[in-house]
């Protein structure tokens, strides 16, 4: 390994392996996302795709696929789709939690409307079931339409958990499964279906998308408290505002006295929240150690992610995937 290979991060040597494939990916996303009669379409969808992304989803379907021996173009295609998925619920995403700043620009909603964000994430998600029957399988479209319905019953599942200091871990999981390992799992899962990789195999690379996102999800959660704006392109402390249960809180409700307790109750029960107070909460979660523990979860699915590689065929890229595993839940954008 050469001194670059060594300082450069684990995405983005898997993104240097797909190279040719993302730039044909990145090619129809543009082509794509046009419309003819509305012009507020390709303004807002610009907006946000020019902004980038880390591109993971779509990377996940073009390494599987390959990794697989897939020699054909219908992997671009299927990225593409995963990626104006994810790209429509970050457009719905920021409209229910209200966010104001994401990729390190000001929200959709913030900058033309909640109408247009719905309305365009709509398009985009419609964008995305069009190109993936454009490949002709059937079971691929299970695949990815199943996981559509679960990441809306994972966003929905969160909305009726928030504001609840009795949502336990187990509540959590089923929320992060579903609104984020749920897209992740699909895409991986793709590749190797349209590579026809054998059924345990296929199996397995289900198994490493789950586990990968629910390590990414917590790990968002986690830079939701303990992150920096300036590299994670969001606000610090949207969760805390939109009241959400996420792991960390939810252990240092677990572990609070009746003072502690108060607090929570006030600030996301009662939703009275005063200056100060995500200062607090900090605090609350470092006297707890609640940051260490909710690391520890992600860095314990982040090895399950890697345990499932050894069902695939010894390749380059599997290594990349394993090393992914690491950066998910190291990273600090
Ligand atoms: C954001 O996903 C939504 C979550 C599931 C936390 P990413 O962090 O992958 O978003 P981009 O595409 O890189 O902006
Ligand atoms: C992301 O959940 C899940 C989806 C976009 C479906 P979050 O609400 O935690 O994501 P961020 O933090 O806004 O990116
Ligand atoms: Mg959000
Ligand atoms: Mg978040």
């Amino acid at each position: 390994m050469g001194l670059d290979e060594a300082v450069r991060k684990p995405h983005e040597r898997l993104a240097e392996a797909v190279a040719e494939d993302m730039g044909r990916v990145n090619a129809l996303i543009a082509a794509r996302m046009a419309s003819e009669h509305a012009p507020r379409i390709p303004e807002v969808t610009r907006h946000l795709v020019e902004a980038g992304g880390k591109r993971l989803r779509p990377m996940l379907t073009l390494a599987a696929a390959r990794m697989l021996g897939y020699a054909g173009e219908d992997h671009v295609r299927l990225a593409a789709t995963v990626e104006f998925i994810h790209t429509a619920t970050l457009l719905h995403d920021d409209v229910v939690d209200e966010s104001r700043q994401r990729r390190g620009r000001p929200t959709a909603n913030l900058l033309w409307d909640n109408k247009s964000s719905v309305l365009v994430g709509d398009y985009l998600f419609a964008r995305a079931f069009q190109l993936m029957v454009e490949t002709g399988s059937v079971r691929v479209l299970g695949i990815l339409s199943n996981a559509s319905a679960t990441i809306a019953e994972g966003e929905v599942l969160q909305l009726t958990a928030a504001q609840n200091l009795k949502t336990d871990e187990a509540v959590y999981l089923q929320v992060v499964r579903g609104k984020t390992a749920a897209l992740f799992a699909a895409a991986t899962e793709v590749g190797g279906v349209i590579a026809a990789a054998p059924e345990a195999q296929i199996r397995a690379l289900h198994t490493y998308g789950d586990a990968l996102g629910v390590a990414f999800q917590i790990v968002d959660d986690l830079l939701d408290y303990a992150g920096d704006m300036t590299a994670t392109g969001k606000n610090v402390g949207d969760d805390f505002r939109e009241r959400k249960l996420t792991l960390p809180v939810i252990k240092a409700v677990a572990a609070a006295n009746a003072e502690e307790r108060g607090f929570w109750v006030r600030v996301i029960e009662k939703g009275d929240q005063r200056d100060g107070d995500l200062e607090t909460a900090l605090r609350l979660l470092a006297r707890h150690g609640c940051l260490e523990a909710t690391r520890e979860e992600a860095l314990g699915w982040a090895g399950r992610a890697k345990d499932a590689l050894s069902a695939l065929p010894d390749h380059p890229i599997r290594g990349l995937l394993g090393d992914l595993a690491d950066y998910v839940v190291a990273r600090i954008s």
